[in-house]
């Protein structure tokens, strides 16, 4: 099938998931799979709607992404309460759906309290703040994010990552599950991927922030923030052959601020023979979660690849982080883009560490499962580093099985043959994941709705 049939295809199955409140398109469903009870895949999703409100973006329809940042803003907390069982003050729901009494029609959300685990969405609002970004540069409107509810928005958010805390890093503490892997997979603390969104919603969050004196506490705290965040991430997450080799002799128990080894990373803790032999002299990466006397040396795509988008890390970092893609292609991408995770958690490990999820068996959903929604987090990644040729070659690989498959939600197997398990058809962010890549990759100017102007770590 020719790549014209197959984004047409794709544009149906897109419009097929809109979903309409009072008659307005308000969001699109996470699937639209007719064989598989729907359980929560007939809500909007707020991290999944990105990729297609970036789409609608591109193609100028910029309606349903506002509609969309309007109806979401009214579902956020806006008083601090003490009921636990209340979400608190300026959390976004992971998702909504839009349910009806009688003849009248409300948008219903989940904060997490009805969601399997009862995960909290931690990502939910920073990919908000994101999103509002995007839809400003492409619209120009930026009136909409300078009204007092959304600036008020902007900050409740930033108030529960930057105010009220219990530790004393530049990262944003979160619990198990508490992003686009919202299953308990060892991402307690500071997961990379919660950082490098966090990163990128700080970094929106100062060009939407007016300069009011309401304002002022809010962007001084994301100012003094930004540096010690991107230097944490830089340093003390990052691995390649030389950081492995300084990692080995770390000495432990240190105690004051000379300390080098300042997580008290004890060594046996780390595959270091494993690792030495997969990490590729020219490549490198940052680690999946750091923490007290943790350094998970996993690769996740997500923290990855918005690290390169976003400009977190350096631009060597970013070259490294691609090369490893490029040397170790059969393991990250192989028959579908891309792993979500690397490697998957085995054994004794997939017991203590998921819980013995039957759902996240090794190398199956989550747990080195494989996401075709990453394929426009490559494409992005690759073409602001002007390497264009992998995205090509990760698009021209999905394009020979997505139709085929039916858009599934994601691939099994450590090569990603199988269509996942469990998996939904007709998974919304598979198709705009696809579409986007596609826009990325015919016009790079398009880039700029999700990229940032580097910061000097100073
Ligand atoms: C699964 C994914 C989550 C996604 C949701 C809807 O729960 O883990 O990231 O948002 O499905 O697609």
């Amino acid at each position: 099938m020719s790549d014209r049939l197959i984004v047409e295809q794709a544009w149906d199955a897109l419009e097929h998931s809109i979903i309409y409140y009072q008659g307005r398109p308000v969001g699109t469903i996470a699937a639209c799979d007719p064989d598989i009870s729907a359980l929560n895949y007939d809500q909007c999703f707020i991290r999944d709607f990105v990729s297609s409100a970036l789409v609608f973006l591109i193609k100028g329809r910029t309606d349903i992404v506002r509609n969309f940042l309007e109806e979401t803003l009214k579902l956020q907390p806006k008083t601090g309460q003490l009921d636990c069982s209340k979400p608190s003050r300026g959390l976004m729901p992971a998702s909504f759906k839009i349910a009806s009494q009688g003849s009248k029609e409300y948008v219903k959300a989940d904060f997490g309290n009805h969601a399997i685990g009862r995960v909290a969405p931690a990502d939910s609002c920073l990919w908000w703040i994101v999103l509002l970004r995007a839809y400003v540069i492409a619209s120009q409107d930026t009136d909409l994010a300078h009204q007092a509810d959304f600036q008020e928005g902007i900050r409740l958010s930033l108030e529960l990552c930057l105010v009220t805390r219990f530790d004393m890093y530049p990262m944003v503490l979160v619990p198990d599950g508490a992003g686009m892997i919202d299953r308990r997979m060892g991402l307690y603390g500071h997961p990379l991927d919660i950082q490098a969104l966090f990163y990128a919603a700080l970094q929106a969050s100062l060009e939407l922030l007016v300069p009011s004196p309401e304002n002022q506490f809010m962007i001084q705290a994301i100012q003094s923030r930004l540096v010690p965040l991107l230097r944490q991430i830089r340093e003390n997450y990052w691995l390649d052959s030389d950081r492995l080799n300084v990692i080995y002799r770390f000495q432990v128990e240190e105690y004051g601020e000379e300390a080098l080894n300042q997580f008290n990373i004890y060594s046996d803790s780390i595959p270091f023979y494993r690792l030495a032999n997969w990490l590729p002299e020219a490549g490198g990466y940052l680690a999946g979660n750091l923490g007290p006397s943790q350094l998970d040396c996993r690769f996740f795509s997500l923290g990855n690849l918005l690290a390169v988008i976003t400009s977190l890390v350096d631009e060597q970092q970013s070259h490294r982080i691609l090369n490893l893609i490029e040397l170790r292609w059969s393991d990250l991408v192989s028959h579908m883009p891309m792993k979500l995770c690397y490697p998957a958690l085995e054994d004794t490990d997939w017991k203590i560490v998921t819980g013995a999820d039957p759902k996240n068996r090794p190398w199956s959903y989550h747990n080195g499962g494989s996401w075709p929604v990453l394929l426009w987090m490559l494409t992005a990644a690759a073409k602001k580093m002007d390497r264009g040729e992998l995205a090509h070659h990760a698009i021209a690989i999905a394009e020979r099985r997505l139709v085929l498959d039916q858009w599934p939600e994601y691939y099994d197997g450590p090569d990603g043959r199988l269509i996942g398990k469990e998996a939904r058809k007709y998974q919304t962010w598979t198709i705009a994941g696809y579409l986007l890549a596609k826009e990325l990759i015919a016009n790079p100017d398009h880039l700029k709705l999700v990229t940032f102007d580097p910061v000097l770590p100073g």
